[in-house]
């Protein structure tokens, strides 16, 4: 039985790592040492979420890459907004740790695109050059080796997952895809807004950030990495008066007659070896993979067009879920571990 590979993680009080500690906690090989936090006082991890009492002890402190390194952590979960993430993700791995970040910092290739979107200059780019995104089905290679994983995005992954079988096969026009998707209220973090509030959100449907989504550019990087050339998409969210969840309906036009059954056949090929993607024949619903590391989809033809149903808990696969997937990369551990 080798030695467990002892983890860290920052930005304690917020849903994703709330969700990161629970499933680090049933972990057979990670041994939780330490959790990070700017919240005063050193609140013990069950005080900040009750759903964890009983499960562990640990108290939230402020910590720095030091520290870390003197109790011998391995590996780092960072799950802080994006723009804070880069100024602590150097320290981190100037101090040797591997980092897995959670935010959109480091999933962009080229700085001048993060700028364009996020509307602030890269102040890592050094960094940014080494950082693999953190996509098993796509990068798994890459990620084993990595030292800094940019986790992906949690719509990006069922648009991404959704279309990569058709891309890499050089199925569809590659200007032409819509991605019309609905998303539960945890992913927009834990701290309210406006929209985010009981009374605005609830009984109610309504798109957002129409033709200015920033996850556009990162889907569209990946999926022009697996067409070796550029590809567009539409993409509109939708916020929808769901605790947690996602759910793309994604419209493509095939460049030649395919039927359906031959899809199928590519999809359940595709994804043979994935133990987290799930081709399924029956129209599949976000309950089915909440509290679940997995991404379902299926697919119908419509009228010449090809629609994609997808599916993800935002919260598991769309983040700490997928977060814990490529630490078992990284680590050299089946993949699966700590997520079945
Ligand atoms: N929610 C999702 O579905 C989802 C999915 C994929 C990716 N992500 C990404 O993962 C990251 C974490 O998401 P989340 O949903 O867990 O967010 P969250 O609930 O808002 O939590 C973020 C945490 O970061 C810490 N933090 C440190 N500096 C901060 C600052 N200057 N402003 C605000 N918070 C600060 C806070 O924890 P302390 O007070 O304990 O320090 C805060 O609770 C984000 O970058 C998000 O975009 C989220």
């Amino acid at each position: 039985m080798r030695e467990k590979i002892r983890v860290a993680l920052l930005g304690a009080s917020g849903y994703t790592a709330r969700e990161l500690i629970s499933l680090l906690l049933r972990h057979p090989c990670a041994e939780l040492i330490a959790v990070g936090s700017r919240q005063e006082g050193t609140p013990l991890v069950a005080e900040l979420h009750p759903i964890l009492t009983g499960r562990v002890n640990l108290r939230c402190e402020m910590l720095e890459a030091r520290e870390l390194t003197r109790r011998g952590v391995q590996c780092v979960f960072t799950c802080l907004p994006h723009g804070v993430s880069m100024t602590v993700v150097p320290q981190l791995l100037q101090a040797g740790m591997r980092v897995i970040d959670l935010s959109a910092d480091y999933r962009l290739r080229d700085p001048q695109i993060y700028q364009e979107w996020y509307r602030e200059p890269h102040h890592d780019p050094e960094n940014l050059r080494h950082a693999v995104y953190g996509l098993p089905e796509v990068y798994a290679s890459r990620i084993r080796e990595a030292r800094l994983v940019a986790n992906p995005g949690c719509y990006p992954q069922t648009i991404i997952l959704g279309l990569a079988p058709l891309i890499a096969h050089d199925l569809i026009d590659r200007e032409d895809i819509i991605a019309d998707s609905k998303s539960g209220v945890s992913g927009a973090g834990r701290t309210p807004r406006p929209h985010t509030h009981f009374p605005e959100c609830n009984e109610n449907v309504a798109a957002y950030s129409v033709g200015q989504h920033r996850h556009t550019p990162e889907i569209e990087q990946v999926l022009s990495d697996l067409a070796r050339t550029a590809v567009r998409i539409v993409f509109t969210p939708h916020l929808v008066p769901m605790d947690r969840g996602i759910f793309s309906t994604i419209y493509a036009r095939p460049r030649r007659a395919v039927s359906e059954h031959e899809l199928f056949e590519v999809y359940r090929d595709y994804y043979a070896r994935a133990p987290f993607v799930r081709v399924v024949s029956h129209l599949p619903n976000s309950k089915d993979t909440i509290g679940t590391n997995f991404c379902d989809i299926t697919l119908r033809l419509v009228r010449q067009r090809v629609v994609l149903l997808v599916c993800e808990d935002n919260l598991i696969r769309g983040a700490s879920g997928v977060a814990v997937q490529n630490f078992n990369l990284m680590f050299g551990l089946e993949e699966t571990l700590g997520l079945l």
